[in-house]
């Protein structure tokens, strides 16, 4: 079995819940306020932890208190912290959330996450069949170096091109996997892809992304559900009906549990199917970190 590597943000998540979202200048009373542990990086290396793969992340902490409470809750997953450094004189990643009705806004402010450079990405010993990840917290020079260092080692590669930034073409080059959303990929390729629930726009617009033959592209369409483009044939994965009470993480989980599986040995359409069915799981519970699920409860759910 393969190591699933994540280079990427952790975060604490200072959570808010209201009955809605206030208006821009306007303030509205909350009902709840939580501190989850979240971060793109440290949800994705969680997800894979959770589902079974040896989980290793690379990352920076602040020295504060928020870093330690992440520290704790990262071990306490399974994850090997290993390569997670702590980094005086700034903060650990913060991210500010307000949940409405099962939707989320999110300020995210990067702190030790932006310091997390090509040096720290060069420790990990990858070899092949082990699955590297990343995503748009941290540097994407930092990325580039992660997954030549992959690359050379025959080990997968998944990019998350989240939150929306734009990157360099080449960046792209190196993937062997992107995941992501419909808002994410109407950024990337400039197609206003809100309007619509047409497959074939969307298909369209990943096929624009397909620039390598072997590219793996897997569009998350929330509860519609995955689009996959495989090979260059299109084919959806239905989405499982559930009621959806906090989203946040649920794309971190697919990503985790998709890079769990391959580590795994899994097909990619396989891989696919079962992290469908392990963020239908994660939406029902509160939290990113915290709502992850294991490997026995997707089990249970697929029967
Ligand atoms: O993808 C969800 C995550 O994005 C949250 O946990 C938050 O920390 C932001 O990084
Ligand atoms: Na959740």
């Amino acid at each position: 079995m393969g190591r699933v590597f994540v280079a990427g943000s952790i975060n604490m998540d200072v959570v808010a819940t209201a009955n809605r979202h206030p208006k821009v200048g306007e303030t509205v009373a909350g009902k709840e306020v939580h501190y989850f542990p979240g971060g793109k990086g440290a949800n994705q290396a969680v997800a894979a932890a959770k589902l079974g793969a040896p989980s290793t992340l690379i990352g920076r902490l602040g020295t504060d208190v928020f870093g330690q409470q992440l520290r704790q809750f990262l071990a306490a997953q399974g994850v090997d912290l290993a390569l997670v450094k702590d980094t005086a004189d700034i903060h650990t990643g913060t991210a500010v959330i307000t949940i409405a009705d099962a939707d989320n806004t999110i300020v995210v402010v990067p702190g030790a996450n932006a310091l997390v450079s090509a040096e720290d990405v060069a420790a990990p010993l990858l070899a092949k069949g082990d699955v590297a990840v990343s995503q748009f917290e941290i540097p994407q020079p930092t990325i580039s170096a992660f997954f030549k260092r992959a690359r050379a080692a025959g080990a997968t590669t998944i990019l998350n091109p989240a939150p929306a930034t734009m990157f360099a073409p080449e960046l792209l080059d190196l993937v062997d996997v992107l995941i992501l959303n419909e808002t994410e990929l109407g950024f990337l390729t400039r197609t206003e892809l809100h309007d619509t629930d047409d497959p074939a726009r969307f298909i369209e617009a990943a096929r624009s992304l397909l620039t390598g033959p072997n590219r793996i592209i897997c569009v998350t369409l929330g509860k519609r559900g995955v689009l996959a483009l495989i090979g260059g044939d299109a084919s959806m994965i239905a989405g499982r009906p559930v009621k959806a009470l906090d989203t946040t993480g649920a794309g971190d989980c697919f990503v985790g549990a998709v890079a769990a599986q391959l580590a795994g040995g899994m097909t990619v359409r396989d891989a696919l199917n079962y992290a469908n069915a392990a963020a239908s799981i994660c939406v029902q519970r509160m939290g990113a970190g915290p709502s992850m699920p294991t490997a026995a409860e997707v089990a249970a759910l697929r029967g």
